[in-house]
């Protein structure tokens, strides 16, 4: 009985629809900050051509990329007024809002893409998401860019003590920021807006960031020493004004959910390939020096980060540290 009241109230919710006239097109803004050659870039622009598909044509998503309309020092805050409707920040940056999503800036907190994969489809996903609710925004995925590595303009960064007196730009968040004080670096904060202008002036000897990052945005010319250490998650949240969520009709919601869910699979999977092929083209190009760590020296990164997970824990408690830590396997 309830499933037929359900759906007899759908139906009448499209029907109401339909006779204010609300059916008219939909106009979604999706602004990011990345290249549109790039994980988040490309997942965005097929996200909006399956709800074109999905909708025939009821909903458009306009695809704002490279920061062009908000950076990442804006985004969140564009989004929670309603001057743009949907966004997909990295986790870091949802940390300024929410502290406890630090748990995912934690170094070598994911081993790999299965652990990637595991965690953001279980619980914990939900409870992460759940946490953006109270501050009025809808939180509807998880996008992946991969694994952080890092980059110096100096020489290859290899054990710890090579980062000593290095300056570093950083995204905000406070476990990033601890992670480069233990190596001893300066840690600054820069919107991703400003890297590229900021590592063309020499301000920074090192960054870390996606593969696929470094290549589009060309950060290899000005820090050609990139070592894979896979040591962070880049990952990313969609995100939807809340009362705009709730403003929507409820098969268009449907219809976005279901262009999601298939846009976050394909992802994952896009994300890693797009980054192991961008790391073959810059080990082509002569003028980049690629190291890729040892298991011995990944050790070392390890237990030079451990006092991170103990701060962390003592800050925020073990369960969501443990919850995730658990559902890795
Ligand atoms: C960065 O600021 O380095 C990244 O968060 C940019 C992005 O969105 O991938």
């Amino acid at each position: 009985i309830f499933m037929m009241k359900r759906h007899f109230s759908e139906e009448n919710m499209v029907y109401d629809d339909e006779q204010k006239g609300l059916n008219k097109q939909i106009v979604i803004s999706f602004s990011h900050v990345v290249a549109e050659n790039t994980p988040k870039g490309l997942a965005a622009q097929k996200f909006a051509e399956l709800v074109d598909e999905k909708t025939n044509g009821r909903v458009k998503v306009e695809v704002f990329s490279n920061g062009s309309l908000y950076s990442d020092e804006e985004e969140i805050d564009a989004l929670m007024r309603g001057d743009v409707q949907m966004i997909a920040p990295s986790f870091s940056k949802v940390t300024e809002l929410i502290p406890e999503w630090q748990v995912l800036d934690l170094p070598f907190i994911f081993e790999d893409y299965h652990d990637v994969e595991r965690v953001f489809t279980g619980e914990v996903g939900k409870q992460l998401l759940a946490m953006l609710e109270k501050k009025g925004i809808k939180g509807l995925a998880f996008w992946s860019n991969g694994f952080k590595q890092m980059t110096s303009n100096r020489y290859l960064l290899i054990e710890p003590k090579d980062f000593k007196g290095l300056r570093f730009r950083i995204m905000p968040s406070k476990v990033i920021e601890d992670q480069f004080r233990l190596l001893g670096t300066e840690p600054i904060v820069v919107s991703f807006n400003h890297v590229y202008q900021s590592l063309e002036k020499q301000e920074f000897d090192g960054q870390e960031n996606t593969i696929s990052n470094i290549y589009s945005k060309g950060f290899y010319q000005f820090h050609p020493y990139i070592t894979v250490s896979n040591h962070g998650y880049l990952g990313y949240v969609v995100l939807m004004n809340g009362k705009f969520w709730e403003s929507l009709p409820i098969d268009v919601r449907k219809q976005i959910v279901a262009a999601l869910e298939e846009t976050t699979l394909w992802n994952l999977k896009q994300s890693k390939l797009q980054n192991e092929q961008q790391l073959i083209e810059m080990k082509n190009n002569s003028n980049i020096q690629i190291y890729e760590l040892t298991d011995k020296e990944r050790k070392e990164w390890k237990e030079k980060f451990a006092p991170l997970y103990k701060e962390f824990e003592k800050k925020f408690g073990r369960k969501l540290l443990q919850r995730i830590q658990n559902d890795r396997g």
